[in-house]
């Protein structure tokens, strides 16, 4: 039977640009199309962080009205990527009995061990659980087990992946992107948008990192067993390079942005000097000096940030790399330098991996955006792979938003109706999953 395709929309809230990714999908989630991305610079976005409501406001409509141009019909609600800088990711684990007789795990066991996980967190009262993703779950001690409804044991573990954020951060995202004019369907941390839309599934099975490196944040995701184990988001970025190039070689911003785009990191491939007409004089300018410091900034941030976020995780669980996406991806010579600073292989982002892109969209800058369309449909395929924060939960912060999701109305801070929807926000999930699985 044929049923009408529907829409859904993503928009990428990034430091440097605004994007909104429109795609069809079929009515059973197995597959999208993207059928346009709008872009605008983006303004009023430092680290991530809205710092000017008014004009952030306003760079979410100029993107939204190039995509609306590109489409041919108006946007009216999108699901978000947004940097978070505060965001943190914590690692919690969760065990329950099925009885003492071996029996298979139902829907409610999955519940009930994601719920012990969960109550071994504590989240400050102005911090809200974003993300809850089942990393790893065990049966009778048996760990690797993908996914375990259906299985038989007499003991169900877990072990979860939160991602915490201050609740006053998603408010003013909520809030920007409502008074812009659109319905915030839901949420979604850079990090893991970017990976979804960088990393292949063999990849993420292997073991790899995705790193996206924006204009004011880097947004890093350590994904094995298919699992993003580890969430992150550094507030460095390609501006710093930038800044560090003015700065150091003192010419203005514009003309260091120039130079950033020219150079390459393997030095033989460059010209020895460079022409730059700074305040009136024409300067020769040591491309060697340049490429220093860019490298300076990029070692920094792989060795001294990127590489610290894998804490207990060692190198070796990645054998599939590093793939790098962002704007920053497109340094010249980036993926040799990136190789010999970590150690491991290393590609650049083909968003064409996940989905066909539009014309002048198929680049490695606009994976958070192909990858917030892959994380909507993964979500409704298995709404037990990426459980995220009911709206109406963000909108009103408080407690544990899958808690909260659960409980509905006896939540403290929600009013009666509100909670009531989380609830049924959650139930309508279950039965999604219900009926997928079976
Ligand atoms: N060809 C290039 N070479 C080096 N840096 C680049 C290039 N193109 C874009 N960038 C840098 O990438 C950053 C923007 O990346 P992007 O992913 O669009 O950012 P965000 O997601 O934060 O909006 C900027 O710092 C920009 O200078
Ligand atoms: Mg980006």
């Amino acid at each position: 039977m044929y049923t009408e395709p529907e829409i859904i929309v993503g928009l990428d809230l990034g430091t440097s640009k605004i994007a909104v990714v429109v795609a069809e999908r079929d009515s059973r989630f197995q597959d999208a199309q993207i059928i346009g991305i709008g872009s605008a610079p983006s303004l009023g976005i430092r680290k991530g962080l809205i710092v000017n409501l008014e004009q952030a406001v306003q760079a979410v409509r100029m993107a939204v009205q190039d995509a609306e141009k590109m489409v041919g019909f108006e946007i009216d609600e999108a699901t978000v990527a947004f940097s978070g800088i505060d965001a943190t990711s914590i690692t919690s684990r969760g065990m329950v009995s099925l009885g003492r007789v071996p029996r298979q795990v139902g829907i409610q066991d999955i519940e009930r061990v994601i719920e012990a996980a969960q109550s071994e967190l504590s989240v400050p009262s102005n911090r809200v659980t974003l993300h809850t993703i089942p990393v790893k779950y065990s049966l009778d001690g048996n760990s690797g087990i993908d996914d375990p409804l259906g299985m038989t044991g007499i003991r169900l573990e877990i072990e979860l992946q939160s991602v915490i954020v201050p609740t006053s951060v998603i408010q003013n995202i909520i809030n920007c992107v409502e008074s812009a004019g659109l319905n915030v369907n839901g949420l979604v941390i850079k990090s893991l948008a970017s990976a979804l839309g960088s990393l292949t599934d063999e990849e993420t099975r292997t073991g790899a990192v995705s790193l996206c490196v924006g204009g004011g944040t880097t947004g890093v995701a350590l994904f094995s067993d298919g699992r993003p184990v580890r969430l992150t988001v550094i507030p460095i970025g390609g501006d710093h390079i930038t800044n560090d190039l003015a700065y150091v070689l003192k010419i203005p911003i514009s003309k260091a942005e120039n130079i950033k785009h020219q150079i390459s990191l393997i030095l033989d491939e460059n010209d020895d000097t460079v022409e730059v007409e700074a305040r009136g004089r024409t300067k020769l300018l040591e491309v060697s000096e340049a490429v220093d410091v860019v490298s300076c900034r990029l070692e920094e941030l792989f060795v001294d940030h990127v590489l610290k976020t894998f804490s207990d995780q060692n190198v070796h669980m990645f054998p599939a790399g590093i793939v790098l996406s962002g704007g920053v991806a497109k340094t010249g010579g980036i993926e040799t330098f990136t190789t010999e600073v970590m150690n491991l292989p290393v590609r650049i982002a083909d968003p064409l991996d996940s989905f066909q892109m539009p014309p002048g969209r198929n680049d490695c800058e606009y994976t958070t955006s192909s990858g917030i369309i892959r994380y909507i449909m993964n979500k409704e395929r298995n709404p037990y792979r990426y459980i995220e924060a009911p709206i109406e939960v963000l909108r009103s912060g408080g407690m544990s938003a899958y808690m909260a999701a659960k409980r509905g109305g006896q939540q403290r801070n929600t009013k009666s109706a509100s909670g009531g929807e989380g609830f049924r926000h959650f139930l309508e999930m279950v039965k999604k999953s219900i009926k997928e699985l079976f």
